[in-house]
């Protein structure tokens, strides 16, 4: 695997192999790499070519400064596993490399009704960072083809509005499934900083998940929706929201809608820890 961490490195290694007739795929990342990235590494080189990976913990998508402290970060852990994983480049940059004028100085993108519903009336400017810095990202690698994990059900929605808005029509956007641990716990890099109790409670988002789909037809989303917070409350958890929406627009419904393509989206906070989740209903 070949580590850069300079822009002008990465542009002149992926150029050479572009003119060769190389495809590049790429996977973006924070690192605290976990088997949900990996999984999208494999994915990667299983369709082909050249597989990048960045990790670059992004100061300007965290809303809470003390949260982007707290971010846990492993990089010699991260570059073992990308080595196992069998990834091409890793791209390992500096915030200087990202932002070379300042955070201020780059563009920023709006995406209209997506930044005000759920992860975007929750974490505000969060998507805003995470406009800039994919597109940052993707500029440098111009990748074929771009991996997200469908744990950030929201974002993989702002991603691909972000590819319309910068006009990358060529861009294939491959959304993966999310990995989960066997108690159903999604595969989060915040997981790591759970306690053993926390841990212990921490699958409850996805049973309650399952039992929103499993309930459509037997009782109303507000009665469900109720129990899980219910449930929650009384294993520790604080429920930002618990929410059913249109899976395609994201519009919030009150009640299941047969027929319709739906989503169920939970965030929580366990302790100081923020954990989100979803299911397609
Ligand atoms: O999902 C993440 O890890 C980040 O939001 C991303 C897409 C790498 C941008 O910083």
């Amino acid at each position: 695997m070949v580590i850069l961490k300079r822009v002008n490195d990465i542009e002149e290694y992926l150029n050479l192999k572009r003119v060769k007739g190389n495809q590049i795929g790429f996977v973006p990342t924070m690192g605290a790499l976990h088997s949900g990235h990996i999984s999208l590494v494999e994915r990667c080189k299983a369709d082909g070519g050249v597989s990048v990976c960045s990790i670059f913990v992004n100061p300007t998508q965290f809303n809470d400064k003390s949260d982007l402290e707290k971010y846990p970060r492993s990089v010699e852990g991260d570059i073992e596993l990308l080595l196992q994983a069998g990834c091409d480049v890793l791209f390992l940059p500096d915030v200087s490399d990202i932002y070379p004028d300042g955070e201020a100085a780059m563009p920023s993108w709006d995406f209209g009704y997506l930044e005000t519903v759920l992860e975007g009336a929750t974490r505000p400017g969060h998507f805003r960072g995470v406009g800039q810095v994919v597109a940052r990202l993707l500029q440098v690698v111009q990748p074929d083809r771009l991996y997200l994990g469908s744990k950030d059900y929201q974002q993989c929605m702002v991603i691909k509005k972000l590819a319309e808005l910068t006009g990358m029509k060529e861009l294939r956007v491959v959304i993966c499934p999310t990995q989960r641990e066997p108690d159903g716990l999604a595969m989060s890099s915040r997981n790591r900083r759970l306690s053993e109790g926390q841990r212990s409670v921490a699958g409850l988002i996805y049973q309650c998940l399952v039992s929103i789909q499993a309930k459509q037809g037997s009782a109303p989303f507000a009665v469900v929706q109720k129990e899980c917070d219910d449930l929650m409350r009384a294993k520790g958890f604080v429920p930002e929201y618990i929410a059913l929406a249109h899976a395609d627009t994201l519009e919030l419904l009150e009640d299941y809608k047969p027929g319709t393509p739906m989503v169920a989206l939970i965030a929580a906070k366990i302790g100081e820890i923020r954990l989100i989740d979803n299911l397609v209903v």
